[in-house]
């Protein structure tokens, strides 16, 4: 069911700098930030020749990544991204199986105008998961 690895996201509590940082220290490139309000963030990726990094900044205090940064001050590792070809059939799949969904089940359009779903991580090691339909 799992495809290849579509970003590893990164909460950050100043986006500029952290782009900058990875642009200039770490020599990498930046896409220009986006502003997705229906998760409450803004994001930009790192283009890695394998993968993404996401870096995710909250729009505001009722952002769940506002309540992230707060028990996490300076940042930290905040989900990994697979990619499924089926979504719903990855999203019933998992049902079936005992795994919960966040939100109301049904995937919202992630950051790359592309369906995503986000999967309780108590239920998966402690790890945040979202899928990407492909
Ligand atoms: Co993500």
């Amino acid at each position: 069911m799992l495809g290849r690895l579509n970003h590893v996201a990164i909460a950050v509590p100043d986006l500029a700098a952290a782009s900058a940082q990875y642009r200039t220290m770490l020599a990498a490139e930046v896409t220009e930030p986006q502003v997705l309000p229906e998760h409450g963030v803004t994001v930009v990726f790192i283009n890695l020749p394998n993968t993404k990094i996401e870096l995710l900044e909250p729009l505001d205090e009722a952002s769940p990544i506002a309540a992230f940064l707060a028990k996490n001050p300076s940042g930290g590792m905040h989900h990994v991204c697979y990619e499924v070809e089926d979504i719903l059939a990855a999203r019933d799949h998992l049902k079936a199986e005992g795994a919960r969904v966040l939100g109301d089940g049904e995937p919202k359009i992630g950051a790359h105008n592309k369906p995503v779903l986000f999967l309780h991580p108590k239920d998966f090691n402690g790890t945040l998961i979202e899928l990407e339909q492909v």
